[in-house]
């Protein structure tokens, strides 16, 4: 299987001896992640550390998320949901929204083709209703055209906010307890999971934070209550498959308890 994974990944076989071969090589190809939730931070950082606009460190993350699309689909993980956009965000200047809003436009058209090639499903979460019309129309497009792929899904989190995801939820509980359509009494958390836009999709396992940042921003706040968090100091245009190597390695080595007893300890 590891053989497999490094030449998928572009990992020449004569190349048995770099760092990010020895950590591909102690991979446990059982154990990977099924869904790995990335807060996209410090593009803003990486542009200005080099006199730049932020704008072109939006761009340049752009590469990164490609990399880590390609590394997670041909290492078989299921599900990558990755923070794009928050409903935050809209606080910021209006051209460097544009620019984001661009940015994810100008992805989904160049990256369609690869994306099918590697057998990737494009799927959102968020208030899609509200972004420009040119966001919307990109997104039904991958949507649309990636709907049949059965590879790793790709979940693009955009106008998404922990909390609104909860509000809006609680909100259509009520409209279909007062239709009659659900007894309160029977609520359980898979019934409110169902609610979310995340529903049908397993919680996330390991959460990664590139940037420094130690803050969970509103993401996936319900999702994530037993994820493995796993923080870099790196800044996302930066991050590159050696750094999630490092965070799935990493993970790898953890004991997930989910409140009970570690195994050995039964
Ligand atoms: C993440 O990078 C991209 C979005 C939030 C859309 P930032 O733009 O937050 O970068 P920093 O945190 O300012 O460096
Ligand atoms: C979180 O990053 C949102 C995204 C990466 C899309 P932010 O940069 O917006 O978060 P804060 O403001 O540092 O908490
Ligand atoms: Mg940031």
């Amino acid at each position: 299987m590891v053989c497999g994974w490094l030449s998928v990944l572009g990992l020449g076989k004569n190349k048995n001896s770099s760092p990010e071969v020895d950590l591909y090589k102690s991979l446990d190809s059982d154990k990977l992640p099924v869904h790995i939730a990335i807060i996209m931070d410090g593009n803003g950082r990486w542009a200005t550390q080099r006199g730049l606009p932020r704008a072109l460190g939006h761009r340049a993350g752009v590469d990164s998320l490609r990399d880590i699309v390609r590394t997670c689909s041909a290492l078989g993980v299921g599900f990558l949901t990755v923070y794009a956009f928050s409903t935050e965000n809209w606080k910021r200047p209006a051209e460097e929204v544009a620019t984001l809003m661009d940015l994810l436009a100008e992805y989904l058209y160049k990256e369609l083709n690869e994306l099918n090639k590697n057998n990737v499903r494009v799927k959102t979460i968020g208030r899609i209703d509200e972004l420009p019309v040119k966001s919307r129309e990109a997104l039904a497009m991958a949507e649309k055209e990636t709907l049949r792929n059965t590879g790793l899904t790709l979940n693009l989190a955009l106008n998404y906010g922990g909390r609104n995801e909860i509000t809006e939820a609680v909100k259509q509980i009520g409209r279909d307890a007062s239709a009659g359509k659900l007894n309160p009494d029977e609520i359980d958390e898979n019934i409110i999971s169902g609610y979310l836009y995340t529903a049908g999709i397993p919680d996330p396992d390991l959460l990664i934070r590139p940037s420094g940042e130690k803050r969970i921003s509103n993401f996936l706040l319900w999702q994530v209550a037993y994820a493995e968090f796993w923080y870099s100091p790196v800044l996302w245009p930066d991050f590159r498959k050696e750094h999630l190597l490092e965070a799935l390695v990493d993970y790898q080595n953890r004991q997930r308890r989910f409140g009970g007893l570690h195994q050995s300890k039964r």
